[in-house]
């Protein structure tokens, strides 16, 4: 019997082995690479089924190169990432991971939260440096204060959650509206003008497509609450760049908890920007990035908000049972 084969990208040596353990050998070929998904790869032209992250762009090209693709089984939550639409036309499958940490990310949601609550950030840096006065460290309680969840799905509920455990008042904003949940958990939707103007921190858990690309942006930057938290565990493109900058700027965002942000893939590669042909624009959003993470009170970290031992192996489970229910007709998580 021929063996299907599967190409895995951007695999740490951990995962692997633990994906090399669920594979019947018998049946499937496995071939991992550690660097993230590139064209000139000799492999593509071979395979069923490519497994990608979110730092792995599968365009036209890729999809062309991979002449006998069947299935592109993305190992996280969102896809856009991926050319839906191209894969669709050529009939080929996609399948994403959708349930794996929706309490993974809204933990990491409140880790920033309350770093920039309590100034965590600002004392570890003093700590270290034998300085333990309280000077500038006062922080504020999170309890009565309002929350603005976007997107009320599965991570921004679970948020909701948590808020509710540290007696906050929560609204959200969602273009899809479930009334017993609203009832159910004891918050409020409002209109996105309405969140902007009544939280004193906003999170943002929707999705990144053509609706949502900028829904915050220099024409609505204004309606925030003066001094408001701006949190994104989502994706960068959900606020437009300057709207970020300008709000931290003139303080309209009191400080920022940022686990995405414009040009974040460039992090990985930062050592290679002198040597490589780097798009002018990457180059000004990296420098943009440089600023502010000069600022006290943004607090970046580097896209990690999936990343915890339990969300890692669900992640790495739903792969394995998506790609082989595929194979043998069974249920799966299909977003085409
Ligand atoms: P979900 O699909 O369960 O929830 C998304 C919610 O956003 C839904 O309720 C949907 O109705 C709403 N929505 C869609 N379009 C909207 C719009 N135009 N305006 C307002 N609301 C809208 O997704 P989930 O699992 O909660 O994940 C949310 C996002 O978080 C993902 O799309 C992904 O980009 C991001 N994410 C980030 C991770 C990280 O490590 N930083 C890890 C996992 C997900």
């Amino acid at each position: 019997m021929k063996k299907i084969k599967v190409a895995f990208f951007s695999i740490p040596t951990k995962e692997k082995n633990y994906l090399n353990k669920r594979f019947d050998k018998n049946k499937y070929e496995l071939y991992f690479f550690k660097d993230n998904l590139n064209s000139g790869n000799s492999i593509l032209k071979e395979i069923d089924v490519l497994s990608v992250f979110i730092y792995d762009k599968v365009d036209k090209e890729i999809i062309d190169k991979a002449k006998k693709l069947k299935l592109i089984a993305t190992r996280s939550t969102g896809f856009n990432h991926i050319d839906i639409e191209y894969a669709k036309k050529k009939n080929i499958s996609v399948c994403n991971v959708p349930y794996y940490g929706e309490n993974t990310v809204a933990e990491h949601t409140f880790a920033l939260i309350l770093a920039l609550s309590r100034n965590l950030h600002k004392a570890y840096i003093r700590s270290q440096q034998s300085i333990f006065t309280l000077d500038g460290l006062r922080g504020f309680d999170l309890r009565g204060k309002t929350i603005g969840v976007i997107g009320a799905g599965s991570i921004g509920v679970h948020v909701m959650k948590i808020a509710k455990g540290f007696g906050m008042k929560v609204l959200a904003y969602d273009i899809r509206k479930n009334h017993i949940l609203e009832e159910l958990l004891d918050f409020k939707y409002v209109d996105l003008d309405v969140l902007l103007s009544s939280s004193d921190i906003i999170t943002l858990h929707c999705p990144y497509n053509e609706q949502t690309h900028h829904m915050i942006n220099m024409n609505n930057i204004h309606k925030v609450k003066k001094g408001a938290l701006f949190i994104n565990t989502a994706r960068s493109g959900l606020i437009e760049p300057a709207a970020l900058y300008y709000a931290i700027d003139k303080g309209i965002f009191g400080g920022a908890g940022l686990d995405v942000f414009e040009g974040e893939e460039l992090l990985k590669e930062e050592n290679q920007m002198l040597t490589k042909n780097v798009p002018i624009q990457n180059v000004e959003a990296l420098l943009k990035r440089n600023l502010l993470l000069r600022r006290e009170n943004v607090i970046i970290t580097p896209h990690m908000a999936f990343d915890s031992h339990e969300a890692i192996e669900r992640i790495l489970d739903t792969t394995y049972e998506n790609i082989t229910s595929f194979f043998e007709n069974k249920n799966y998580y299909k977003v085409v």
